[in-house]
């Protein structure tokens, strides 16, 4: 499957991204008003630029960590079996988490993810995901904060990879088979 060539056509523009990430900063804020420090929780990988992104917009305390879940394999399809491959290095219990990821697309990740997290009992627990694909949802999840709703197509750059490619694409394209 990764060895077929494709082009990569624009979908979301870099200024796009930043305009959206600027409002949704604002709208973080707001909620987090009196909360004294937020831990910021990226997936890895695909969320590394985003939360970069997203954390120097947030003028709040705050504190950053990272947890990698990982689905089988360099497909386009996500697998259902969830695992943890990386925990936090941080204790979340008592404290205000929020979790940033790339793209939801089954939902399997992040209901895995919010489960496993909710079970340490923060303070609160919120999530924001850059991209959403509800067409292909197989199991229930909304993000409290979504940056762009996406129709059912295979996209890379801004963080997000096709078989570990194209994450440093300073865009998001959707991926289109050439052959
Ligand atoms: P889910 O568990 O099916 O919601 O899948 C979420 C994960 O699948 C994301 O964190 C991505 O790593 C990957 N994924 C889903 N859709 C895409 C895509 O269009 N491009 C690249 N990775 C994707
Ligand atoms: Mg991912």
């Amino acid at each position: 499957m990764s060895d077929r060539s494709y082009v990569i056509d624009k979908m979301i523009s870099a200024k796009r991204i930043a305009a959206r990430i600027e409002t949704l900063a604002r709208e973080i804020e707001t909620h987090y008003s009196g909360v004294d420090k937020l831990v910021v929780v990226g997936l890895l990988r695909g969320s590394f630029i985003f939360i970069a992104d997203l954390v120097r917009e947030l003028g709040m305390n705050i504190e950053v960590d990272f947890i990698e879940a990982s689905s089988y394999g360099n497909s386009t399809e996500s697998s259902r079996e969830v695992r943890i491959l990386k925990d936090l290095r941080g204790k979340i219990g008592g404290r205000h988490v929020l979790v940033v990821e790339d793209i939801v697309d089954t939902g399997f990740t992040m209901s895995h993810v919010m489960h496993l997290l909710r079970a340490r009992e923060p303070a609160s627990l919120r999530s924001i995901v850059l991209l959403d694909k509800p067409a292909r949802r197989e199991v229930p999840f909304t993000a409290d904060w979504t940056g762009f709703e996406i129709p059912d197509e295979f996209v890379v750059g801004y963080g997000i990879d096709f078989a570990q490619r194209n994450r440093n694409l300073p865009y998001i394209g959707k991926v289109r088979f050439t052959e």
